[in-house]
């Protein structure tokens, strides 16, 4: 599997097949690996396991597990406690592949039927919402930056970078970088998909 360095590079790491959830967690510490050391090694994960926001991607894959058991009480509870010990909140219904990185995790919201791709990096004070009923799609190795707002049915290509601050309310091409309010395509360093 590929992940994304902070200098929009790739690193790869082998798969091996284990649970989704621990699949999952795996490729989260080894996406926040590479996003802050730029390597994916065993060390480099354990690292990156300490690091902040691990708790909440953690507590959103334990809360996504009991939503997909038909246990959306204990999902609730769970969700509950994500944001009162870490104030992000993420609704156990959520499709988020692996290799999600919450990188910090004030004020990060996540509707419940968001959906986002493989690798996934989310700054800060990021909100992706709904809006008329309808909640975005973002693609794979898209990267998110501090304060951004994604909101309403639109969809985020893959390889899309959000500029901080961003409100995005219309579709967004592979490999393009956004910015501004509302987001305007620039060009940029992108990762290329
Ligand atoms: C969007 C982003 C990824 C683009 O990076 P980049 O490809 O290197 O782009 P550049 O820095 O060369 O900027 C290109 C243009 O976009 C503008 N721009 C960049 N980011 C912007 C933003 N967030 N809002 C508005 N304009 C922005 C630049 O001013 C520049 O404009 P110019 O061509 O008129 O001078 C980056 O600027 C960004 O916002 N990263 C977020 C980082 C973050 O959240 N860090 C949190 C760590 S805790």
């Amino acid at each position: 599997m590929r992940f994304l360095t902070d200098r929009y590079e790739y690193v790869t790491m082998p798969e091996t097949w284990r649970p989704r959830i621990l699949r999952n967690l795996r490729a989260d510490f080894c996406a926040k690996s590479a996003w802050y050391y730029g390597t994916a090694t065993r060390l480099r994960c354990l690292r990156a396991l300490l690091s902040e926001g691990t708790a909440c991607t953690c507590l959103f894959r334990l809360a996504s597990l009991l939503h997909r058991c038909h246990l959306g009480f204990v999902a609730a509870v769970v969700v509950k406690m994500n944001s009162l010990l870490t104030g992000a909140t993420i609704g156990a219904g959520a499709e988020i592949g692996p290799g999600l990185a919450i990188c910090h995790t004030g004020a990060v919201v996540i509707y419940t039927r968001a959906r986002l791709g493989t690798n996934v990096i989310i700054q800060s004070g990021v909100t992706i919402g709904v809006e008329k009923g309808r909640a975005p799609v973002l693609g794979d190795n898209v990267f998110v930056g501090t304060g951004a707002k994604v909101i309403g049915g639109i969809r985020v290509g893959n390889g899309v970078r959000i500029g901080a601050n961003a409100v995005v309310v219309k579709d967004v091409p592979d490999g393009a970088t956004a910015v501004g309010v509302p987001a305007k395509l620039i060009a940029g360093r992108g990762p290329g998909g």
